[in-house]
């Protein structure tokens, strides 16, 4: 929104005045004369500034009415340089997973008094950085956590029943007659699932898998309390063992010092080699290098990403050109419904910290203490 158009909304729509504007009386025509008796009652100019990353698929009219916004008009996320002029002199900033939020952009938002990300996962950002300096960060739980796992789902059935690849058949017209022996993967209803980080998306993807009647192996710093392992038949086993029995290996964790690189050569050897790895948490967690050899190595038979190292996936990746790998761009999260939600929770976050109370939705609440 312009300045222009914020200073005629605050003008067309000012607050009740307590006297003598009765509240039945229609907002004053924008013009001088008229406007006169009213300006002791007009707001003050919207006393926060903020930065968007992004268009955002929600309304952004609470902000709107405690800030003066500006949005980054691009498809592509603003550069680093771009981010670092826009960050000075601003309360507050909206930004997206694609946008580096480090220890020197912190320092240069002098004036920050809360960054909101629309995302569950905050590894682009320095939370120590930012907790140093008191300085809370929002982030999107549990809205995106079905349509993660959704398509988690539709990945690991994709991959097991070499759906895009029977697609590209079809379409390169290589379907003369039914076979037999045609496009043959494992049976998913019964198999074993290692599920590697049971939190909220980790057990959305065990619940879907219950419905198949799989047996879950799961793995992560801390057991989780037995009601939960019993509501989701869940059993907690050692990532070794988890590698080495599971036909389906899925990765539930955030990017973190421990889980960079998680999954290289000595895991993929663990695997079996009908297993199938799927990834829809960070790119990081996989070294792309190790999966490519255990690819075409055959340690395991194939995989799915929806999150590579780095992103995009250079079009030049030794990846792209292996059939037992399917890619898709970052789209865990991307129904309608989840998109709305987290952008909805983002502007909530944001405004929370504008106006200085606690953000519904915080990494770092120790800020707090
Ligand atoms: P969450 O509820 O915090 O779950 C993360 C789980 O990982 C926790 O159970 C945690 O348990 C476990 N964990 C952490 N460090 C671990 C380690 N070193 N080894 C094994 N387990 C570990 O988070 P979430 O909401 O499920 O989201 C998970 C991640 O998915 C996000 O951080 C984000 O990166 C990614 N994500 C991707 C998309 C997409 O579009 N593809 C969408 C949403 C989220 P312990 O603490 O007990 O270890
Ligand atoms: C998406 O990757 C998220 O972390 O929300």
């Amino acid at each position: 929104m312009n300045s222009k158009f914020e200073l005629t909304l605050s003008i067309s729509c000012p607050p009740a005045p307590p006297s003598p504007l009765p509240p039945h009386l229609p907002c004053p025509p924008i013009s001088p004369t008229p406007l006169s008796p009213y300006l002791p009652y007009l707001p003050k100019m919207s006393p926060f500034k903020v930065f968007v990353t992004r268009h955002l698929p929600a309304d952004l009219d609470p902000l709107h009415q405690i800030a003066t916004v500006e949005i980054w008009p691009e498809r592509q996320p603003p550069p680093y340089g771009s981010l670092l002029e826009k960050v000075k002199g601003i309360d507050g900033l909206l930004c997206l997973l694609t946008d580096r939020i480090d220890h020197h952009l912190i320092e240069v938002g002098v004036q920050l008094k809360v960054v909101s990300q629309m995302a569950v996962g905050y590894d682009n950002i320095d939370i120590p950085a930012a907790t140093a300096r008191r300085l809370p960060v929002g982030h999107t739980p549990g809205v995106l956590t079905n349509a993660t796992a959704d398509l988690t789902w539709a990945l690991l059935m994709a991959a097991a029943r070499r759906v895009v690849e029977a697609d590209q058949y079809t379409r390169s017209g290589q379907w003369t007659t039914w076979r037999p022996d045609l496009l043959l993967g494992p049976d998913v209803t019964a198999a074993t699932l290692g599920i590697v980080g049971l939190g909220r998306i980790g057990q959305a993807v065990a619940r879907r898998a219950r419905g198949f009647d799989m047996k879950i192996l799961y793995t992560s710093r801390h057991p989780c309390h037995p009601e939960l392992e019993a509501s989701l038949g869940a059993e907690f086993v050692g990532l070794d063992r988890l590698l080495q029995t599971s036909d389906f290996v899925t990765i539930h964790t955030p990017l973190s010092k421990e889980t960079d690189h998680l999954f290289s050569t000595p895991q993929f050897e663990q695997m079996k080699s009908t297993a199938i790895l799927i990834n829809t948490a960070r790119g990081p967690i996989v070294d792309p290098d190790a999966l490519y050899n255990a690819l075409t190595k055959g340690q395991i038979a194939g995989a799915a990403l929806d999150v590579t190292d780095p992103e995009p996936i250079p079009m030049d990746s030794s990846l792209l050109t292996l059939s037992n790998l399917i890619v898709t761009p970052h789209i865990g999260s991307a129904s309608r419904q989840a998109r709305g939600r987290m952008a909805r929770m983002a502007i909530a976050n944001l405004v929370a910290g504008l106006k200085g109370d606690r953000l519904p939705n915080c990494v770092n609440p120790e800020v707090y203490q």
